[in-house]
């Protein structure tokens, strides 16, 4: 992995799906530099065991530590549950993960049927059973584990209808039954217009990608490791384990994708 810049930010994930978060963080911090980095060869992540998942995401950090990275954002649930204590404890430098938005979805006073969809893994780990804990006393809330659906969002082309009836199998019965719905993968915020069109417009969406990008933002500054405008123009480089120029093209095409509702 040959950075294109010094001192950047490395936004990894197990695909394209952490590029829904670096959308938010080039808007959050603009001046910044960011290589991403997409694992896809190895995706889905979320359906593989933890330590398959913890060693995969420690061996991406530890080349983007070993090219002077000032800090790494897991743009990945899947990988933040699974490997964040590790990596934390492994490497001296911010390591800004990200979890299922259960807490503004559930706290919310409009919020009262909450539906929380993610990887398999994701929802049995630790991080998320806290999570749960935590804050599911606030709403009538429910989990929804989606294999497939990251797999399938990488292959691109969203609009197929194979999509729809994915998602109809995983979301369909709770149609008219919920008024939120927490996107707890990197992934989803892509499919948010097909997810509308099994539940209805009535439903709210949450997902991590503005919290995590302001937590960074807060992080840097306060390291004072923020870039000034002076430093020159921010930027992003765009890397994947399937390091075909289609497969960055389909980065590219996701990072320009509208996600705003
Ligand atoms: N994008 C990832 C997440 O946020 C994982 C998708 C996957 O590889 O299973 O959980």
């Amino acid at each position: 992995m040959r950075p294109a810049f010094k001192n950047y930010i490395g936004v990894m994930d197990s695909g394209l799906g952490g590029i829904s978060v670096l959308q938010e963080m080039t808007r959050e911090l603009p001046n910044e530099r960011y290589v991403f980095f997409g694992d896809s060869a190895h995706a889905p992540y979320g359906e593989k065991s933890v330590e398959t998942v913890q060693q995969l995401t420690l061996s991406i950090v530890e080349k983007m530590a070993a090219e002077g990275v000032k800090a790494i954002a897991i743009a990945c649930n899947t990988a933040t549950s699974a490997a964040a204590g590790l990596l934390r404890k492994t490497f001296d430098m911010p390591i800004i993960g990200i979890e299922p938005a259960l807490k503004p979805a559930a706290t919310s006073a409009d919020s009262h049927r909450v539906l929380v969809m993610a990887t398999p893994v994701t929802l049995s780990l630790k991080k998320y059973h806290d999570l749960w804990e935590k804050y599911a006393g606030y709403a009538d809330c429910a989990s929804q584990p989606c294999p497939g659906l990251a797999r399938r969002i990488e292959q691109g082309n969203l609009d197929a209808p194979d999509v729809i009836e994915m998602l109809t199998r995983f979301l369909g019965p709770y149609r008219g039954k919920i008024d939120s719905l927490v996107l707890g993968c990197t992934h989803y915020p892509f499919v948010k217009k097909q997810i509308r069109q099994v539940l209805g417009d009535g439903v709210k969406l949450y997902d991590g990608g503005r919290g995590t990008a302001r937590e960074l933002h807060r992080v840097l500054a306060s390291r004072h490791a923020l870039r000034r405008p002076e430093d020159g123009p921010g930027g992003v480089v765009f890397k994947s384990s399937i390091d075909t120029p289609e497969e960055i093209q389909l980065y590219k095409m996701f990072y320009h994708m509208n996600l705003e509702e």
